[in-house]
């Protein structure tokens, strides 16, 4: 019967008529020689193609796969033209890649300047929620807590109306309600002066309020968007709470007032983005996110953008037990600037800090830039530039990540280049931080490999680079973004829980700078969660508590994969999944709970309850299957920090179900046992985060399929390394003139001046993991405990921390600086007051708590006894 079925599908694909090419004027349009966009027939697959392709001797390599528009773009080295390779059997329509024009719409043939082609609202279902059911959160309101809205802008204009407005008494205003808690001069560090007037002086609020409700469908006056969108949820209504000033960060506690001013206001949504990376969700803001849910109001938060910087390390707004923590992926399309480089055409991304075009004279050159292995090089080192000579010329680098970040863009430029291009890595097109005055960019991770290739070809092509951005198909559309910030949190509870499109954003910016931007970040993915609410409360006409919500989004959303890979990805990368907001509203079945937390094989759930609950009217059979996804290996054999980017290994934890199928009548619910193994290949000592989904599919058709995320750790979590001992740490060292340096032999610190002090010492940690209780204990020599270590530099040392990031700005190692000034807290208790021991001879022990314990210590840390110093105090006399 299969083997029948595969013979018919390929007969198909075999016998169908000879496929069209689509010849342009050549003359007239702009197109890259030798690319051309491939669409196959419906029941063609990519191997299928690849196959016939190789069959009919073409040399190729692949600039693009696609999967809504069935096909894939090449650049054909075998000479074969348009009109030959649309005669392979298998293929429906050829079209020449040209420039300024989107290549291929979904199933039709659209322009770019079609908003539906480049929107990433095909992803969501909100395309069809606005088009056929008309929802546009009219009725909802949303809060949103950022650097405040340019209301002026016309994007949030009433309809009718040129340009918006603010305020409860102006006529129509979609910025009804709001508050400036801090006025343009805050900086996070001086005092706020609040006012009524939230205008955005940033752009990051304004960028966010477009995403949830912007409309720029039919901007009449300038600016014009460089194409129209339209935001999720274009009637809602909006609050602007703005607790940032043009530039810097903000307090908690002013948070913490615009979080309850916008509860009172009667938000019934917000959206957040502050918070740390502590990985525990004890911070205020969480805190305060669970009362107020709890109380009616939803809230979504990013989960950060450190995804380059290993697990753990999703942001602590979203770490409430009833919030949403954002994920994100990249959107399919992006509108990029472009250059062209040996006939080819390549889309690439300013740096943040550079933030414009590349606007440089056509003759410059490329040099990429090479390792002695012949690998490109990541640029870090001023080395590699030693005999070349790259003046006036654009330098490729490579872009790991890890090592150093921004700090290449300098090195490039003492060198004498004129600019950087910097090939992402893995995939995609990552913003880097780049530098003011040099004109850095990152491109694809494929642009790099051909345009090395082109260089190797003739090194004399030139760059050329584009006046105006279109629109690109992109590396890693439709595939979590590199960016974001993996799970699971500090007790690995299962987080991030969802994802929506934060890669490739187009969306309203202040108009005094232009007016609209694209930019990337989960930043960009919260908002998009924000708006869904309000089309699921209006479309629902009732306004369930945030974890409700949550609840169906993260069962209806669609499973990704990484950018190449078969598996799905892991769910401490992707949550359940991309938000489908048109399935959410459809669903009549919920499973309960939203995620799975089987812990470690120490606390191992083996046996774990689900609640399927049928809301529909009819009685319905479900069947149950279990999706895996990657494993993602953490550490390395042996290694104390965690990887950047863990090593992802096909290993699977293996499920059975006490009921395979299940019948559940209308409005009844069914409990259902699951049990689970742990995977067999993923070794403890490298603690492989594994994970899937249990998938419960309704038998009628049409039905919505739900599912809920598990993950777990294999190995022992407690067995976790805290310090990165590999690279030395803990120590007790020496820091002079803010240089850390070896103790010299017989040192007595003097500490009796200790803000003039010569020498002082330091306390250097780099905590590879985050730790519940985090201890410099302090004992005298009789070994008695004098107190807990308070540091003038990061004051007292007990208490959670967070780990490190693994690399700096500038590519140097991260760790923490313990000064210590002769003070100790006597007691674990945050209220007393430092004292200074007397003049002798200290031992210093650091101490972390594993995960997962109890807290008894010794046995429940990992303790370091880092060896004695010897100190001169002034202890003040004790006061009155
Ligand atoms: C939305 O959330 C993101 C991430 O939490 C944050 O960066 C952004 O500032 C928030 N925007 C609003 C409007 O609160
Ligand atoms: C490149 O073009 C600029 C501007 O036209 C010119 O000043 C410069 O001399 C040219 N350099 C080379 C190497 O041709
Ligand atoms: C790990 O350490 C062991 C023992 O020190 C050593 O034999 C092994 O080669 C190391 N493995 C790696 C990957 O460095
Ligand atoms: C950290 O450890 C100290 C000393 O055992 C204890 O008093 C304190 O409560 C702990 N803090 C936390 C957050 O567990």
């Amino acid at each position: 019967m299969k083997l029948a079925t595969i013979l018919s599908a390929l007969a198909a694909a075999t016998l169908v008529a000879a496929g069209k090419f689509h010849p342009i004027d050549e003359s007239k349009v702009d197109y890259v020689p030798n690319a051309y966009i491939i669409e196959y027939n419906d029941n063609v697959r990519h191997r299928d193609a690849h196959n016939s392709f190789r069959a009919n001797k073409v040399d190729y390599s692949v600039r693009n796969e696609f999967n809504v528009f069935n096909g894939a773009a090449l650049t054909v080295k075998s000479g074969h033209e348009g009109e030959a390779l649309a005669k392979i059997p298998g293929i429906k329509n050829v079209w020449r890649v040209t420039l300024h024009k989107i290549p291929k719409a979904p199933k039709s043939t659209k322009k770019a300047t079609d908003p539906s082609v480049v929107s990433v609202h095909h992803m969501t279902g909100v395309d069809v929620l606005h088009k056929k059911h008309k929802l546009t959160g009219k009725g909802i309101k949303i809060g949103i807590i950022d650097t405040g809205i340019d209301y002026k802008h016309p994007a949030f204009a009433a309809s009718g109306a040129k340009e918006g407005c603010f305020g409860r008494y102006g006529k129509n205003c979609r910025i009804k309600y709001g508050w400036d808690f801090v006025g343009d001069d805050y900086n996070g560090a001086n005092t706020p002066k609040p006012d009524g007037d939230p205008m955005d002086c940033n752009g990051h609020g304004s960028h966010v309020a477009g995403i949830i409700g912007g409309n720029a469908m039919n901007i009449k006056v300038s600016p014009k968007p460089p194409q129209p969108f339209i935001g999720v949820a274009p009637e809602v209504t909006i609050g602007a709470y703005r607790v940032f000033g043009c530039y810097g960060t903000s307090a908690d506690d002013v948070i913490l007032a615009a979080m309850e001013l916008a509860f009172n206001e009667g938000m019934d949504v917000i959206n957040m983005s502050l918070g740390e990376d502590s990985s525990y969700k004890s911070n205020p803001t969480a805190v305060l996110a669970d009362k107020l849910i709890a109380r009616g109001m939803a809230l979504a938060a990013a989960a950060g953008n450190q995804g380059t910087d290993g697990v753990w390390m999703v942001s602590d707004t979203g770490l409430s037990d009833l919030g949403t923590s954002v994920t994100s992926f990249d959107n399919n399309y992006g509108f990029y600037n472009s250059f062209t480089y040996g006939g080819a055409v390549y889309p690439y991304a300013p740096s943040d800090a550079w933030n414009m075009a590349i606007d440089l004279p056509a003759n410059t050159t490329l040099v990429p830039i090479f390792e002695k292995d012949g690998s490109l090089s990541d640029g870090c080192d001023e080395d590699v530039y030693n005999g070349l000579d790259v003046q006036g010329k654009v330098v490729l680098a490579f872009g790991d990540q890890s090592r150093c970040l921004s700090g290449r863009g300098s090195i490039a430029k003492d060198a004498g280049a004129v600019a950087i291009l910097v090939q992402t890595t893995p995939v995609g097109i990552a913003t880097m931080g780049g530098s003011y005055d040099y004109p850095f960019a990152t491109v694809e991770h494929g642009t790099g490999e051909e345009m090395i290739a082109a260089w190797r070809k003739n090194p004399k092509s030139r760059i050329a680079w584009s006046k105006r951005p279109s629109t690109f198909t992109v590396e890693n559309g439709g595939s979590p973004s590199v960016f974001s910030s993996l799970g699971l949190d500090g007790e690995l509870r299962s987080k991030p829980d969802i994802a929506a499109p934060g890669g490739n954003i187009l969306s309203t910016y202040t108009l005094a700078d232009g007016g609209y931007t694209v930019l990337s970040g989960t930043s960009m993915a919260s908002p998009y969660i924000a708006g869904a609410h309000a089309l699921y409360m209006q479309a629902k006409n009732a306004k369930p508590r945030g974890d409700e919500i949550r609840k169906v989004f993260k069962n209806t959303a669609t499973i990704g994969s990484n950018f190449g890979s078969k598996t799905k990805a892991s769910a401490a990368k992707q949550g359940a999944g991309m938000v489908n907001v048109l399935s959410a509203i459809m669903t009549t079945t919920s499973i309960s709970p939203d995620h799975i937390d089987l812990l470690d094989s120490k606390h191992f759930k083996k046996s774990v309850k689900i609640s399927i609950k049928n809301h529909g009217k009819h009685s319905q059979t479900y069947t149950l299957s279990h999706v895996p996804a990657d494993a993602l290996n953490s550490y390395n054999a042996n290694n104390t920090f965690p990887l950047g980017i863990p090593v992802i290994e096909p290993d699977y934890a293996t499920v059975s179900f006490s009921a395979s199928k299940v019948k559940i009548p209308a409005g009844k619910t069914v409990k259902i046992t699951l049990n689970f193994k742990e995977p067999k290949k993923g070794k403890a000592s490298e603690f492989p985060i594994y994970s899937g989904f249990i998938i419960a599919t309704p038998n009628s058709k049409g039905g919505v399929p739900v599912h809920v995320p598990y993950t777990g750790l294999k190995g022992d979590v407690s067995k976790v390394p805290m310090q990165d001992t590999v690279q030395g740490f803990p120590s007790l060292m020496a820091q002079q003139d803010w240089k850390v340096v070896e103790i010299p032999a017989k040192t007595v610190f003097d500490l009796t001046d200790p803000e003039n002090a010569e020498l002082v010492p330091v306390i250097a940690s780099r905590l590879g993991s985050h730790t519940p209780n985090f201890t410099i204990r302090v004992f005298d020599d009789k070994k008695t405990f004098v107190g807990y270590l308070y540091s003038n530099s990061l004051g007292r040392a007990f208490g959670w921390a967070g780990r490190v990031s693994s690399t700096s700005f500038h590519g140097k190692m991260m760790f923490s600086r313990w000064t210590w000034e002769g003070q100790v807290l006597t007691d674990a208790d945050p209220t007393l007051e430092p004292v200074t021991v007397p003049s002798g001879t200290y031992q210093v022990v650091v101490a972390s708590q594993k995960k997962l314990t109890k807290g008894d210590y010794p046995a429940d840390y990992e303790v370091f006894d880092l060896g004695k110093i010897s100190i001169k105090t002034a202890p003040k006399p004790a006061e009155e």
